[in-house]
């Protein structure tokens, strides 16, 4: 037998399960992608010359099973109960005074409160740390038998990890199977694109596609999991939920890090308080907070009422669902001609916000939905989306309602619309339509993009108005008399935005690329094209073969950047830019200084030393001290009683050093 290829299978296996804890359980993976797919591949490799040996806890068999006819039924060890809801801080009291009675305690108590992910709750089964059975909810007591499906989650394990702590024997996890809204807006994109309707929110998305008759369906769905407790469990007993939380990511379990351990019901409160005011910043729904009594023993002693523990409750936040009325359907013409339909609503608070406007997305989707002006309709805002409306409430129709169809000419320039086959969008025909030159150059100026400071909405409007710019090219000759004499500009303003346009003539490549407005050229596909390329000349000229060769770029994609590239317009506006001096950083292959490019932030105290000494330190070597914490940080340093600005890194997954790891930073670099 040749055992030196089992030593490297069993090798690569525990390497892979290593790499997927790291990435979903510490969401702090040591290697890129792309080496993980090359051990990946390497394993699939020797598997498949070997399939005596393939186990199917092996990282390559998530997907292949074959499709089932229906699902089976299963019932659950320990039923899944659901929660009692509290919807004001008021019922939240009333939760923990309720507790005290029935303990007769009247200390504080002990609870753990954990966000409420708006997502679809499984329940895993881990025998010998082998996931063996999976089952969705169901009615509590039986659920569907969904083993196949959950297998394609890479944040769910195969095998549980247990290198200091062994799990136990029998394991059942109970958890939340999600949906980022990032993934699912752009999972919404593509299937509006293949003509499919899309879901109403991520939960939705979530379930559908964790009930798919066909696992490859669902491997291709972008799902996540955070665990939040136990059923029945062999080999092992736990004191509290506190416990539990803190075990489940040992054996390489996800779970959610925005959890607190909070003595007595004002420090919930405050948690749900926190976690309220940033719901819209997170990258998943959530729809409120959990909060459990912490030690087993009193939980025991609360026992169950009806369906619902007594020692749990659900602080639900406002609903961020409301009813309102259709005013009236608008058109929009954005930069790339595409007229979006928008609905004009009677205003109304959803989850604490004022909205008053809701995308319609396009025709086919008013048709779907058949929604009228005069309707009455279902609103909802998710993460910081647009809002959207969910649906009409037809019961209420009185017969006045009025149907809505796109134009025929465009309501900015007047010019034909058109419908492309195969897509869903209307666009006007005109390239000079005023609407699209402005969408454009308002893009161009954008944070994303080349960050153009002080050029607003209205400056745009005025500068396409009075003719002294047809594209964005044009802005960078714009000059400061030319500038004064408009509305609303004062002489200060007007040398600002001059000088804003001179520092963003400094630009990176990505940015340029983004800024340029190319059909579904975003944020990420942009960063991967200059990556990819290197310059601005090489993408310019490259086939639309090589880029489809690129794993993220489909057909249609480098169809859309070829046919920017291939205008004649569009590579006189390019020109045009460079003339005028607008170049892109080199990138940094070997930086001199050890921190260089790097930022950092600091919270809270550090005992042994002073902020300003932190600066000069990271300064020194080459790294910069930032205020606030933002996504292009890259670490935050946590001294003594950390602020606000820890809790604004877990989410954005800065890293967050103690003052040892700074001081082992230091030392190292
Ligand atoms: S605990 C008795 N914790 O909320 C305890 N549930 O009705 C039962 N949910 O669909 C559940 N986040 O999937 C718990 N941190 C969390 C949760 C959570 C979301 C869902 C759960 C179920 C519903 C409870």
């Amino acid at each position: 037998m040749d055992n030196p290829s089992k030593n490297r299978i069993q090798e690569l296996r525990s390497q892979l399960h290593h790499h997927n804890y790291r990435y979903y359980v510490l969401d702090d993976p040591e290697i890129s992608d792309a080496q993980y797919d090359r051990l990946l591949r390497e394993l699939e490799e020797l598997e498949s010359r070997h399939p005596e040996w393939i186990t199917p806890d092996s990282p390559t068999q998530r997907v292949g099973a074959q499709p089932a006819d229906k699902f089976q039924s299963v019932a659950h060890s320990l039923p899944m109960l659901s929660l009692e809801n509290g919807f004001s801080f008021e019922d939240v009291r009333e939760f923990d005074r309720r507790i005290k009675r029935f303990l007769k305690n009247d200390r504080e108590i002990e609870y753990t409160a954990e966000p409420k992910m708006d997502g679809l709750a499984i329940e895993l089964v881990y025998e010998k740390g082998v996931l063996v059975r999976s089952s969705t909810r169901g009615d509590g007591l039986m659920g569907e038998e969904i083993t196949r499906n959950v297998r394609t989650i890479h944040a769910i394990p195969l095998r549980l990890l247990g290198s200091k702590v062994p799990p136990p024997e029998g394991l059942e996890v109970r958890g939340e199977v999600y949906i980022k809204i990032k993934d699912f807006k752009e999972f919404n994109r593509k299937r509006e694109e293949a003509g499919e309707a899309p879901f109403a929110n991520p939960r939705n998305a979530a379930a559908g596609s964790l009930r798919q008759l066909d696992p490859k369906i669902t491997a291709q769905r972008p799902l996540y999991f955070f665990a939040y407790g136990l059923g029945l469990v062999t080999g092992r007993s736990f004191a509290s939920q506190w416990e539990v939380l803190q075990a489940l990511p040992k054996w390489g379990l996800p779970v959610n890090p925005l959890l607190r351990l909070c003595q007595g019901i004002n420090e919930c409160l405050d948690f749900c308080q926190e976690m309220e005011s940033l719901r819209h910043t997170l990258a998943y729904e959530i729809d409120g907070v959990v909060l459990k009594v912490n030690a087993f023993s009193r939980q025991e002693q609360l026992g169950i009422k009806s369906r619902s523990p007594r020692w749990a409750l659900a602080f639900k936040f406002q609903p961020s669902q409301e009813t309102t009325q259709v005013l009236n359907i608008e058109v929009q013409v954005g930069r790339t001609g595409t007229l979006t339909p928008v609905a004009h609503l009677k205003p109304v608070l959803v989850g604490g916000v004022e909205v008053s406007r809701a995308t319609l997305h396009n025709q086919d989707e008013i048709e779907r939905k058949d929604i009228r002006i005069g309707d009455t309709v279902i609103i909802q805002r998710a993460g910081e989306v647009i809002p959207e409306v969910v649906k009409v409430i037809t019961s209420q129709r009185r017969g006045s309602e009025k149907s809505f169809s796109m134009p025929e000419k465009c309501p900015v320039c007047e010019s034909p619309v058109v419908r492309l086959p195969g897509e869903s969008a209307h666009r006007c025909t005109n390239p000079n339509c005023p609407a699209q030159i402005k969408e454009s150059i308002r893009h161009f100026a954008s944070k994303g993009a080349m960050d153009i400071e002080g050029l607003g909405e209205k400056l745009v409007d005025q500068l396409v108005e009075k003719e002294l710019i047809r594209d964005y090219g044009d802005l960078f000759y714009l000059s400061r008399d030319q500038l004064i004499p408009l509305e609303r500009l004062a002489e200060k303003s007007a040398d600002n935005l001059v000088q804003a346009l001179e520092r963003s003539k400094k630009t990176k490549l990505s940015r340029f690329i983004y800024a340029l407005g190319i059909r579904h050229a975003g944020e990420h596909l942009s960063g991967l094209l200059a990556n990819h390329f290197g310059s601005l000349k090489a993408l310019m000229e490259v086939s639309e073969e090589e880029l489809t060769s690129l794993r993220e770029v489909g057909p249609q994609v480098a169809r859309s950047i070829r046919t920017f590239f291939n205008n004649p317009r569009n590579r006189e506006v390019i020109e045009k830019i460079l003339r005028a001096g607008v170049v892109f950083e080199e990138k940094k292959t070997t930086a001199r200084l050890p921190l260089a490019g790097k930022v950092l932030v600091l919270t809270g105290k550090l005992a042994g030393m002073t902020r300003e000494q932190a600066k000069g330190k990271i300064e020194n070597l080459g790294g910069k001290m930032a205020g606030q914490v933002s996504g292009k940080v890259d670490f935050l340093i946590a001294g003594e009683d950390p602020g606000s600005k820890l809790d604004k890194a877990r989410e954005l997954k800065v890293p967050v050093l103690s003052e040892e790891e700074f001081m082992k930073l230091l030392k190292e670099r």
